[in-house]
């Protein structure tokens, strides 16, 4: 017998997104899965598991939902204060997202917002936009900072993320996002110098990630270059925002350096997606951010060519995407982009753990496997995209302990 202290009982549709021959979702009909610690130690056929399990612990039925891992969601920037609503309504209108980014608007107004707020009110903020990714299904985000942008502020959003991490079920992976764009009235080269030798060296033990902004309004190729290679001399992990608001030479500098995701990638070319996919890099596509800065859509069929991994993230943000679902951002894919819903729904779970490393213990059920899975009022997980805009998620579960808000 095998010891549970927590069971999940009659999935309609239990898709373990083990492929097996025949389902790439590799479903189970009438599933049941028994976890331990926080890890799943069983998984089958309902009517096996009381002859295979002996529970001693909360039970969960699902009477005939579908149930899937916790979606994981590879690209959020959830530590922020104030709001751009004002900015997205003239963007509406036709105004650039880059014209919006002088002087005191844009990301540096969500800096000054920053900075200003207290520590506990930045929590509070955060905790909200956690609890509702746990609402939307989402149990595993990879978090950045990078709205701070000096030493005492970068510190401070670290610790928001840390405190949260204590405080909910969420699984949070830190990314720091220093180089998000130069801070405005700074001077470009002592930011640069500041963020190498100082920045950097600090938050390597807060953060399992760096990420750095390749682009026109935030860092040049050679720059890009520098900062992330240092970051990888000092031990972290790359991610990189590459090729998002114009061609450049980002995605090569992620394939380059190994990074684990580029992000973003409107515009990357054929040869970019090969040479990522030949490096080993996730894409991580953000279509609720191409959505409303009207950006062009990807190279869709490039990486399906080049077999390069495409997750799916909300890119949870208070300028471009301020949203914490990702069924939302798999319906944006899959509507405006002609993502297949098993394509979105890969996205969201197994190639979103495997930019983050987590491959085979988040964004997939099976023995060893976080306990994370969420319940949801649909026909088939491949429908999850067709409801637009709805929340049909009924029960999240996280580390084998249903979540109930608040
Ligand atoms: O992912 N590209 C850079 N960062 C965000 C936007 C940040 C902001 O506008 O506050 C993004 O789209
Ligand atoms: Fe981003």
């Amino acid at each position: 017998m095998i010891h549970a202290d927590f069971a999940l009982r009659h999935a309609g549709q239990l898709a373990t997104m083990m492929p097996n021959e025949g389902d790439p979702l590799g479903r189970i009909s009438d599933g049941a899965l028994a976890a331990r610690e926080g890890r799943v130690v069983w998984i089958g056929e309902d009517r096996q598991l009381e002859d295979q399990v002996d529970l001693d612990g909360d039970q969960l039925d699902a009477a005939g939902a579908c149930v899937l891992p916790g979606l994981v969601d590879a690209h959020t920037h959830p530590v922020f204060a104030g709001s751009r609503a004002d900015e997205f309504a003239e963007r509406v209108s036709g105004a650039e997202y880059q014209a919006q980014q002088s002087g005191d608007r844009g990301i540096a107004r969500t800096v000054r917002a920053t900075r200003e707020a207290d520590a506990a009110t930045l929590l509070a903020l955060t905790e909200a936009r956690a609890n509702r990714f746990l609402v939307n299904g989402t149990t595993t985000i990879e978090a950045k900072t990078g709205y701070g942008l000096d030493l005492l502020n970068e510190a401070k959003s670290f610790d928001v993320l840390r405190q949260l991490a204590a405080r909910l079920p969420l699984r949070i992976v830190p990314t720091f996002l220093g180089a998000h764009v130069v801070p405005a009235n700074t001077d470009r080269a002592a930011y640069l110098r500041a963020l190498m030798e100082e920045m950097l060296p600090a938050f390597k033990a807060q953060a399992v990630f760096c990420d750095a902004w390749c682009d026109e309004p935030a860092f040049t190729s050679s720059e890009t270059r520098a900062i992330l290679g240092r970051a990888k001399a000092l031990g972290y992990q790359l991610r990189m925002h590459a090729a998002q608001l114009a061609p450049g030479e980002g995605p090569e500098i992620a394939a380059e350096l190994g990074a684990r995701s580029a992000d973003h990638l409107e515009f990357a070319t054929p040869a970019q997606v090969k040479a990522l996919a030949a490096a080993g890099t996730v894409a991580v596509l953000c279509p609720g951010a191409n959505f409303t800065t009207h950006g062009p859509r990807p190279p869709i069929e490039a990486m399906r060519d080049a077999k390069l991994p495409m997750a799916i993230a909300s890119d949870l943000n208070p300028g471009t995407s301020n949203s914490e679902s990702l069924p939302h951002a798999m319906s944006l894919a899959c509507v405006a982009w002609g993502l297949t819903p098993r394509e979105a729904l890969l996205g969201a779970t197994v190639h979103a753990a495997r930019s983050l490393g987590l491959e085979g213990r988040a964004g997939c059920l099976q023995p060893g496997s976080f306990a994370d899975c969420v319940v949801l009022d649909v026909e088939t997980p491949e429908a999850i995209p067709y409801y637009v805009g709805v929340n049909r998620v009924l029960q999240t579960v996280a580390g084998g302990v249903v979540w109930r808000p608040w």
